[in-house]
């Protein structure tokens, strides 16, 4: 099967098809906001504005939106996008099941404006707080993602983003002695990582880019970095089980068994950023 790139269809046909398999082996917590693999929660990392009343928040990219249910049982009104109408299902039930409302849209990230606005979802300004955990990978046009979040966020409201980091598309390489080292071909033009789904029809693939290009996406929105991350994962060996069900937000035996890595890469980069017009 040939790459050709992320399109709409191409992504809700993947995710469609792997929606059941990915939240049933990933444990996704609704007790923290979680950035990725392995790695603290918001109770640790201390990312997330206050929550104030009313406090209106749009995730993009939200799989069962596990982060807006989260926020919701703070109090937050709470819209969560997907492309994948499968992953959304997941959502509406885990929502039902916590007992909380989350408003649930397909809506592709690559038109958000436009899906916003033809759900009936807009006035411009509108959001207190937009979030995207790994979801932005899998855009066809990532700075107009971020440029539409800039465009619906409100003065002073805060973007939260978690992408991919372009060092984790590094192949491990045995560098002698079994020890095993990073290679890097390019950083500035890190190759996609393309998969392919469970039922082997689609092909889906994940993007990385430098720091630097997603900081200058943001500044061009019009937005401030008021923090930039890289986390490294909770010391899972050191761990009860009991210890990683309270303070790991998102796992599962096969990020666990890519542990040793992610201790010395970081797979994504977090972002904090403010809307300056104010
Ligand atoms: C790795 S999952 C992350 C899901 C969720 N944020 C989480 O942390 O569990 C990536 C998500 O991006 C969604 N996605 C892919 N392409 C998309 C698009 N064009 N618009 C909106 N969502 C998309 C997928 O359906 C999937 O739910």
């Amino acid at each position: 099967m040939h790459y050709t790139g992320n399109t709409d269809q191409s992504s809700a046909r993947y995710w469609n098809d792997l929606a059941k398999l990915y939240q049933k082996e990933t444990r996704i917590s609704t007790s923290d906001f979680h950035y990725g693999p392995l790695l603290p929660g918001d109770s640790k990392l201390k990312l997330l504005p206050a929550i104030g009343t009313p406090f209106q928040c749009l995730e993009i990219g939200c799989g069962a939106g596990q982060n807006s249910i989260f926020l919701a049982k703070q109090g937050a009104q709470c819209i969560a996008t997907d492309i994948s109408e499968k992953q959304l299902a997941h959502g509406r039930k885990l929502a039902a099941a916590e007992n909380v409302t989350v408003n649930f849209r397909c809506i592709s990230m690559d038109s958000l404006r436009e899906g916003l606005l033809r759900e009936g979802l807009l006035p411009d300004h509108a959001f207190d707080l937009i979030h995207s955990t790994y979801a932005l990978p899998f855009s066809a046009d990532p700075q107009k993602v971020i440029a539409d979040a800039a465009a619906v966020l409100k003065p002073g409201g805060t973007f939260l983003l978690t992408t991919g980091h372009p060092l984790y598309t590094g192949e491990w390489l045995d560098i002698g002695d079994g020890e095993e080292g990073l290679f890097l071909p390019d950083y500035f033009r890190p190759e996609p990582d393309v998969r392919i789904s469970p039922d082997g029809q689609t092909l889906s693939a994940a993007q990385t880019w430098p720091a630097s290009t997603i900081a200058e996406w943001l500044h061009s929105a019009g937005l401030l970095i008021e923090r930039f991350l890289e986390p490294e994962p909770m010391p899972i060996p050191d761990m009860s089980e009991a210890e990683v069900r309270a303070a790991v937000p998102y796992e599962s035996n096969g990020w666990r068994e890519l542990y040793p890595q992610l201790t010395r890469a970081p797979i994504v980069m977090l972002f904090k950023a403010v809307h300056q017009n104010f």
